[in-house]
């Protein structure tokens, strides 16, 4: 009997714009790899079965976070392809519903991944948002070019949650790029509602991620001792 919901964690990126000898997955975050905080946030939530969609080289760091919850599969050269290939993986052994996450947002909380896997009681896709609140503008060079009007404008996060055949199907009539999974989604004409997102649950892109994710999981360990 295979769990009904499965999580994967897409982990295959180079990190280019946080630098660094190690692909920021990789790197230490308060003495623990990026991705076993990621790991265990999913674990907290309950969740049983993990995909963790690694690069072919990271094969070696990769093996040290098997365990009877977690299985490995090859990512690709973009984060479609990455979903998609662990997508695949599954078809055999199918879930009903699958969330899919960035291995970069190590700071989920148990409360964001449990919104979205609620939400999939009624809806073919759920995903965490936040209103955006700054102005916005269209600039170049440096300049101002216009305001762009914020009203009914979200920052979308992850975990992102599907109907796990509705999603496959969803990808395998993609082509191209995209940002993320709701993109792939709402191309394939699924209904997405959006739950609550979190501030903490930031994606680590740039070197100063990383200071910012480290003083958040101290203020965590502080307030849960
Ligand atoms: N990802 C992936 N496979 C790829 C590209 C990205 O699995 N070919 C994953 C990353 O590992 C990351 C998530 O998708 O967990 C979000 O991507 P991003 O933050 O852009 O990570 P990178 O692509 O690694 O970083 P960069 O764009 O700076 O190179
Ligand atoms: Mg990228």
């Amino acid at each position: 009997m295979h769990h009904n919901i499965a999580a994967l964690i897409v982990a295959a990126g180079r990190g280019t714009r946080a630098g660094g000898d190690l692909p920021k997955q990789w790197r230490e975050l308060a003495g623990r790899s990026v991705l076993e905080h990621t790991l265990d946030a999913f674990r907290r939530a309950g969740i049983k079965r993990i995909i963790l969609v690694i690069h072919p080289d990271d094969r070696e760091k990769a093996n040290r976070l098997v365990a009877p919850d977690v299985t490995l599969v090859n990512g690709g050269d973009t984060r479609v392809t990455s979903v998609r290939a662990a997508l695949e993986s599954l078809v055999t052994d199918a879930p009903q519903h699958v969330l899919i996450h960035d291995g970069a947002r190590p700071l989920v909380s148990a409360s964001v991944i449990n919104d979205v896997r609620d939400a999939l009681r009624h809806a073919e896709g759920a995903a965490p948002a936040l209103p955006v609140v700054d102005a916005l503008w269209r600039g170049t060079d440096g300049h101002v070019a216009a305001a762009v009007p914020r009203a009914g404008l979200f920052r979308a996060q992850t975990p992102q949650g599907f109907g796990f055949s509705f999603i496959l199907q969803a990808h395998r009539a993609y082509e191209g790029e995209a940002a993320d999974d709701v993109e792939i989604a709402r191309a394939a004409g699924m209904e997405i509602v959006m739950t609550p997102g979190c501030e903490d649950n930031i994606k680590l892109t740039y070197q100063a991620d990383f200071d910012r994710a480290e003083r958040l999981i101290t203020h965590r360990q502080e307030r849960d001792m």
